[in-house]
């Protein structure tokens, strides 16, 4: 029988709860079609950072690199300010792993109500392409008053990059800066996978999000790479872009019919949220983190500290990113499984989860799920 070691990571808040959930939905699956997952948790999160001092050390990283896939909650806590436990763990596993791709497919379901109604016999059928690994979130930046300089470094799977920036004011104010960074390769190959996801589902297009009116520096280099991989590469698609503020609006109007969405890593996190919240809450958002290396799946939404523990958490997003996780590793008839069982569960009236209005608990949910899949 097929085995496969998988990393499991459940983090903080409801992280433990929705990945309980998954893992029982995995497990359910290579009992139904033939497979053995054996599931290795992983202990990082706000509980270890506060005892070790460290989100993820060097030694679990490099343990973690003989895994086939990993699974992951979500991870911040509000012991911990903003920042370092994402910083050190979420964001340096995409980073380590070079897991240059976040895919995060927004779809409706049955008998879940949606904030905009779609028109008859139209489905919310949206995949956003968010680059994983630059922009915004190279982790670069610093602060002071009236005179400062910060050394930069940072290390992706394409490069390292060392320097230094040097700010001087005419008044001593208190200020802070970020550094955005893109490279070339890193749109290219995001682009590519864009390109050939829009061009597998049979799309006419793929629409690229940006803001080089006010961002001229970084966007307007990602407007470039983007436009030029698409005219030598995808020549059949047509090149549709839009700014972040005006594709937030028009989305807002209209949910549907964008089909492959491909995003610069900042407005990727917050179109995904957008269109998660259109297509009827962050409990059904999967997603995945995929590079060609450790790819790593977990939900869209983050720890939902304030309902850990009552049994608010919706897992059908962990569990769909379970399902997206098994199409990954090759088991597509039980990834095809799950997602249709998901799509069943909600369209049965059994129960719903608590976010769509229902009574159902975590668990119940979970219960549910696990029961009419091995019917
Ligand atoms: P969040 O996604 O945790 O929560 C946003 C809202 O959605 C909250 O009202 C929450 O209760 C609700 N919600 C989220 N998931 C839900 C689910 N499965 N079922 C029902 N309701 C759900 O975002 P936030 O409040 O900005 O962040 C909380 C913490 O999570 C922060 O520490 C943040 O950094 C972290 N975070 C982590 C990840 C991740 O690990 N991938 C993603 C986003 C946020
Ligand atoms: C997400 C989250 C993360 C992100 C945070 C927690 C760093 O919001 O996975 O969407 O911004 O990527
Ligand atoms: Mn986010």
């Amino acid at each position: 029988m097929k085995e496969y070691q998988i990393a499991s990571l459940p983090g903080d808040g409801i992280g433990p709860e929705v990945i309980d959930a998954t893992v029982a939905v995995i497990e359910a699956a290579g009992k139904r079609f033939g497979f053995s997952p054996k599931f290795h948790r992983q202990p990082y999160g706000a509980e270890y950072y506060l005892k070790n001092k460290v989100g993820l050390p060097e030694s679990g990283m490099r343990e973690l690199a003989d895994y086939d896939v990993m699974l992951l909650g979500a991870i911040g806590d509000p012991r911990v300010p903003p920042g370092p436990l994402e910083q050190e763990i979420l964001l340096a596993l995409r980073f380590h792993f070079d897991q240059y791709v976040n895919l995060r497919p927004a779809l409706n379901f049955p008998n879940v109500p949606l904030p905009v109604t779609l028109p008859d016999g139209v489905d919310l059928d949206v995949v956003i392409v968010r680059e994983n690994t630059e922009d915004l979130y190279m982790g670069m930046g610093g602060g002071g008053t009236g005179l400062f300089s910060t050394t930069l470094g940072a290390e992706r799977g394409l490069y390292q990059l060392y320097g230094n920036l040097r700010v001087e004011m005419t008044q001593p104010l208190d200020a802070a800066f970020s550094v955005g960074f893109m490279t070339r390769p890193a749109i290219e190959r995001v682009t590519r996978y864009a390109g050939n996801l829009a061009r597998q589902r049979g799309e006419k297009r793929v629409v690229v999000v940006s803001k080089a009116n006010a961002v001229p520096h970084l966007y307007g280099f990602w407007d470039k790479v983007t436009a030029e991989v698409m005219a030598k590469e995808f020549p059949d698609l047509e090149y549709s872009r839009q700014n972040v503020d005006a594709i937030c609006y028009l989305m807002a109007m209209k949910p549907a019919g964008w089909g492959v969405v491909l995003c610069p890593n900042l407005f990727g996190d917050i179109v995904s949220d957008l269109m998660s919240g259109l297509a009827g809450g962050l409990g059904l958002a999967a997603a995945g983190n995929i590079g060609d290396g450790l790819s790593m799946f977990e939900p869209v939404h983050g720890s939902a500290p304030t309902i850990a523990g009552t049994g608010k958490a919706n897992p059908l997003a962990a569990i769909l990113s379970g399902a997206i996780l098994l199409r990954h590793v090759g088991e597509k008839d039980a990834a095809a499984a799950v997602e249709k069982t998901v799509r069943d569960y909600l369209a049965s009236g059994r129960a719903m989860p608590i976010e769509q209005g229902g009574s159902a608990v975590t668990q119940e949910v979970a219960k549910n799920v696990v029961e009419m899949l091995l019917q």
